[in-house]
């Protein structure tokens, strides 16, 4: 067996731990279970929580697993079970974690739109810690914690004005953004709450983007937290339990080096030490990007003037991110090329119908023919989570294999599933369902 990696096409990017040491296994997991399919590590997980943790290990900190890059229900269990809680955005993650065994004070819920309904279930379940992003929010909560006679934490997620060396759709901390408390509202908004019973404001933090690879941002982001604690302090807020410093760490896709966690942690360290709170982190990506990989099958080569394409059975709708981010994954080609195959550069995209499905431009790929099995590596994040059925496609299984063994953590959407809940016209007119 042999997995052919070349310059453009793998570039040693993070992920490949399944193929370089069981690609036996992927290519029994796409017999078996079929392509396009979602396949994870647990060890890289476990891993990479370690790695953290480690970095970590002297200051009095807290993880919660941002739930949005990898909701599935078993990944999510595994990662309870490390110790991690959980930052959701939604009821939906909310319901995906208390399924999956999380306490509901292990839980904080972030997002800049949370609706009245999902403040009210977060409530009612006794998630830990809700994080306000404006004022009206923190109206919002306080009038419903007044209805169920409550007193709610709550914390304030400051736009600190930094901004991130990543792509412009996941940077969320500068100035004109839609999230987050602006630094010069941050004293007022805790004075408020100073004055109403039903909140305690527990928490400031930040979440200044994704991808983030240069720990100078995380540095001036926690400047300014820290400075802005000390005057909540003046101002008479005693309550402060944690300092949050979001998610974001950047991993390897191709050549980058990733923010590691030493660097990481040596750029938050001063806010703790300085205000003598609780660390809390939100890592998503860091944990579970480089466990997963996208396998694919090879449908047809086309060659179409200059291009030479390779059209395979995954497309936009299983993995968004080269077609919304410019995102670059390494791909490799599973099994054995023959002793005549050359190399060749190629586009590898999808059956989708737009000219923007695509999983990798310009690779030099090696001996890929139809039926070749290609990995798309990194894909752990926002993977699966962003997959939508556009092209009425039904989104692919996902599996997690762990110490040699896999087993299947979500079954492949059928068609049938794409169309519950629909009503054909017939149907509208035979129950009498218009409404007037
Ligand atoms: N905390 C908050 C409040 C967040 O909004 C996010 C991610 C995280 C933590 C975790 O960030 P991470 O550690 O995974 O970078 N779809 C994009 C990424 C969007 C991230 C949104 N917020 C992508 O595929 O690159």
């Amino acid at each position: 067996m042999r997995v052919v990696r070349e310059a453009g096409g793998g570039g040693g990017g993070v992920g490949t731990r399944l193929l370089t040491e069981q690609p036996h296994l992927l290519q029994r997991i796409a017999a078996e279970a079929g392509t396009p399919v979602y396949v994870y590590d647990a060890g890289t997980i476990r891993n990479q929580y370690s790695a953290l943790r480690q970095a970590l290990r002297d200051i009095r900190h807290r993880l919660f697993y941002s739930v949005k890059a990898n909701s599935n229900l078993a990944i999510l269990e595994l990662i309870r079970k490390l110790g991690a809680g959980a930052d959701i955005v939604s009821v939906g993650e909310l319901e995906r974690v208390l399924e999956a065994g999380y306490h509901p004070d292990t839980v904080v819920f972030s997002g800049v739109g949370k609706t009245p309904n999902e403040l009210a279930r977060a409530l009612d379940a006794g998630v830990g810690l809700l994080k306000i992003e404006s004022a009206a929010e923190l109206e919002m909560v306080s009038e419903l914690a007044r209805r169920k006679k409550i007193r709610a934490d709550v914390g304030i997620r400051v736009n600190p004005d930094v901004s991130a060396d990543t792509h412009p759709y996941t940077r969320t901390g500068e100035e004109g953004m839609k999230f987050g408390v602006r630094r010069d509202e941050v004293v007022d908004v805790a004075r408020w709450t100073l004055a109403v019973p039903e909140v305690r404001l527990v928490s400031i933090g930040m979440h200044i983007g994704s991808q983030i690879l240069d720990a100078d941002h995380y540095r001036n982001g926690a400047r300014t937290l820290a400075r802005l604690v000390g005057e909540l302090r003046t101002v008479g807020c005693d309550s402060l339990k944690t300092v949050n410093v979001g998610g974001g760490m950047g991993i390897r896709y191709t050549s980058e080096h990733a923010l590691s966690p030493d660097d990481f942690v040596a750029a938050v360290r001063p806010l703790a030490d300085e205000t003598g709170l609780e660390l809390a982190v939100e890592p998503g990506r860091y944990l579970v990007g480089a466990a997963g990989l996208l396998l694919t099958t090879c449908l047809y080569r086309k060659r179409m003037g200059e291009k030479d394409f390779v059209i395979v059975d995954a497309g936009m709708n299983d993995l968004l991110r080269p077609s919304l981010y410019d995102a670059v994954h390494d791909i490799v080609v599973i099994g054995r090329a023959t002793a005549s195959a050359t190399p060749a550069i190629v586009d590898v995209v999808g059956p989708v119908c737009e000219s923007g499905d695509f999983l990798g431009l310009g690779r030099q790929l090696t001996g890929v023919e139809p039926g070749s099995l290609l990995a798309i590596v990194g894909a752990g994040a926002y993977g699966f989570t962003m997959a939508s059925s556009y092209n009425s496609r039904p989104r692919p299984p996902e599996v997690l294999v762990d110490d040699g063994r896999w087993a299947v953590i979500r079954d492949r959407e059928t068609v049938r599933d794409l169309m519950r809940g629909e009503r054909s016209l017939t149907e509208v007119e035979n129950a009498g369902a218009w409404i007037q």
